[in-house]
């Protein structure tokens, strides 16, 4: 299984942190905001991690992140030229994922706990997709899980009016079948490639299982997620706890 961290985007709630620097690169608690996806994937067995990230700031980020040798793991990036969207950066990991199943991470969601026992389950899938939930206070930032009790119905993209108060964190667990999928998805309203309009299909197909989050989980996006990142990470001096 590969790794992969979306780290494009161009951080634009968080102006003017981001106005000379990567969102990625702010630290959360004791370190870059990197390092937590990049601990991450590694604690749930990965060793060979695609980091995405924008032209503008592809030079910070390698010298931030390097070879992996410090993490002891194998690193490689590719540049995502414009903001397209989560789907079209993930596009552009077709190459590095080859035949294998990969872990999706965006790159600004910061988990208290491993995200190895997902992965797992994800393992013990025989085919599909998988995605992670959590019960949030403001379901209208997120893409939101309407569900029934035991499955996903649909995934809406930021809605105004939630159909519950599960948003879909930003850890997506896929086989290579998601390649093709995006080569068929349209561009949003809002000028988008949306991991949502994947995720949908691989509803439409009875193929999407999900996990539940737990612990503490935030993204880190705006001034206040990106405080509430670093509360969460300075608390465990910037460990991830294990289940
Ligand atoms: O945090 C979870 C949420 O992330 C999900 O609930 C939503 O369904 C999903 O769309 C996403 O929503 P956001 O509004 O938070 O997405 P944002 O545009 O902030 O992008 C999140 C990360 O994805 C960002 O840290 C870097 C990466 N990204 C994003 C875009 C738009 C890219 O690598 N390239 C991109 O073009």
């Amino acid at each position: 299984m590969k790794g992969i961290i979306l780290a494009g985007g161009l951080g634009t709630r968080l102006y003017p942190l981001t106005k000379a620097t990567n969102k990625h690169l702010l630290p959360v608690g004791r370190e870059p905001m990197l390092y937590h996806s990049i601990k991450q994937l590694i604690n749930a067995g990965m060793r060979d991690i695609l980091t995405i990230t924008s032209t503008d700031h592809m030079g910070d980020v390698v010298q931030c992140l390097g070879s992996g040798k410090e993490f002891g793991c194998r690193l490689s990036y590719k540049v995502q030229e414009e903001a397209g969207g989560i789907a079209h950066a993930l596009a552009l990991a077709e190459d590095f994922s080859g035949s294998d199943r990969i872990c999706v991470l965006l790159g600004d969601n910061i988990f208290e706990y491993s995200i190895a026992p997902y992965v797992q389950d994800f393992l013990n899938q025989k085919d599909g997709a998988r995605v992670l939930i959590k019960e949030v206070g403001d379901p209208e930032r997120y893409g939101v899980a309407a569900m029934d009790e035991h499955h996903i119905l649909d995934i809406e993209e930021k809605p105004a009016n939630p159909k519950s108060s599960f948003a879909v964190v930003g850890l997506y667990l896929y086989g290579p079948d998601v390649f093709e999928i995006i080569r068929n998805t349209e561009i949003s309203d809002r000028g988008e490639l949306e991991i949502t309009a994947v995720n949908n299909v691989y509803i439409g197909n009875n193929q999407l299982q999900y996990s539940i989050c737990k612990g503490r989980w935030t993204d880190a996006g705006t001034i206040e997620s990106l405080f509430e990142a670093s509360k969460i990470l300075l608390e465990n001096d910037n460990r991830i706890l294990p289940h």
